[in-house]
């Protein structure tokens, strides 16, 4: 007889609402999101408590903010047959997990966590010295263990923040005798490193991202502005094409080109401006499909409607069995 089959493993990950998401989202997060769907049974959330704790001075673009992502989640590929995709703020009980497990939660633990150290120096822009702040991790390991997720596939950037959740559920589940929270794991993935049009980090606040969501003549002017290799200033000038960020771009996004692109530009055979004419045409095609999935939901609004509600649902229902668990445990709500 057939062993039975095992239940799959179960991922959750997320993204906070700033904006429409741009080529560095597309491959450092959703081109691995999209494929993980095929293995693992998985949660994508829109996180838009965790953004309110930067932005709550001018909340107001939130909201906005949640749909363009959720319109950039759908175009790209996440699939809400398959995956729950959710807003954060609609399964309430994220915020009393939060609660809970924030007495289980050290200061010094969130004091020495570097993105919280770094963030304090280097975010001037934005007042951030609020208890909320402080506390991002211990959110976030309620949005994670709230589903008992296994995996959590993020960025290096991240880790920290995982290793918190995982001290906190130690730490947890030792005083409560029996291990009551899944203990997650973080699920680095190799994705190549896509540098923005300035050979900065890809980033909003720095203006120098493709979003998924430009048009042919917005990648078009974009490409255009790439700074090439800074050696090269005539076409008979033998080019550097790996000391180039258009030909970084060529490797990730038509890799099949690339050694035929890198052998052109050492060989003078073409021009940069040649090279990112081709590049952006590439880019176009690779976006038209996302765009002309963006399109269809901004013309139907209700679709998006009821892909949250249905990720509402279905994410509550996961939700309020651990929370229901964890304030048994607790001495919490029932007589
Ligand atoms: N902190 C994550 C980021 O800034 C977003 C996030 C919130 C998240 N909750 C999460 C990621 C839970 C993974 C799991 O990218
Ligand atoms: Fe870069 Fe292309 Fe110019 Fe070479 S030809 S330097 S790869 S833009």
């Amino acid at each position: 007889m057939a062993d039975a089959p095992r239940p799959r493993k179960r991922i959750l990950s997320g993204m906070r609402p700033t904006g429409r998401l741009h080529l560095g989202n597309l491959v450092g997060a959703l081109w691995n999101w999209r494929m993980l769907q095929d293995e693992y049974d998985c949660f994508f959330m829109i996180a838009d408590y965790h953004a309110l704790m930067s932005e709550y001075e001018k909340p107001a673009g939130i909201r906005d903010n949640c749909r363009e992502v959720l319109i950039d989640f759908i175009a790209c590929g996440l699939d809400p047959g398959r995956s729950v995709i959710f807003r954060q703020s609609d399964v309430p009980e994220h915020a009393e997990l939060h609660l809970i497990l924030s007495c289980y939660t050290p200061i010094s633990w969130l004091e020495r966590n570097p993105t919280y150290k770094e963030q304090m120096e280097q975010l001037t822009s934005k007042d951030i010295h609020n208890y909320s702040f402080l506390g991002y991790p211990v959110l976030q390991t309620a949005d994670i263990v709230i589903y008992r997720a296994n995996l959590v596939p993020v960025g290096e950037d991240q880790l920290p923040h995982l290793e918190l959740a995982r001290e906190v559920v130690r730490r947890f589940n030792h005083l409560m005798g029996r291990e009551a929270l899944v203990e997650p794991q973080a699920k680095l993935t190799a994705s190549p490193r896509l540098l923005g049009l300035d050979r900065r980090k890809m980033s909003k606040s720095y203006g120098n991202q493709i979003d998924i969501a430009d048009p042919p003549d917005v990648i078009r002017k974009k490409v255009m502005s790439m700074i090439t290799d800074p050696l090269r200033i005539r076409v008979a000038d033998p080019g550097h094409p790996e000391d180039c960020n258009v030909c970084q771009y060529y490797k990730v996004f038509d890799p099949s080109a690339h050694d035929d692109v890198a052998d052109k530009c050492r060989n003078s055979k073409w021009g940069c401006t040649d090279c990112k004419r081709h590049l952006a045409e590439v880019l176009s095609t690779l976006l038209a499909e996302p765009r002309a999935k963006r399109a269809e939901l901004e013309a139907h609004p209700e679709q998006l409607h009821a892909i949250l509600a249905e990720g509402a649902r279905k994410a509550q229902a996961a939700a309020r069995e651990v929370l229901n668990d964890v304030k048994a445990l607790t001495g919490l709500g029932k007589m």
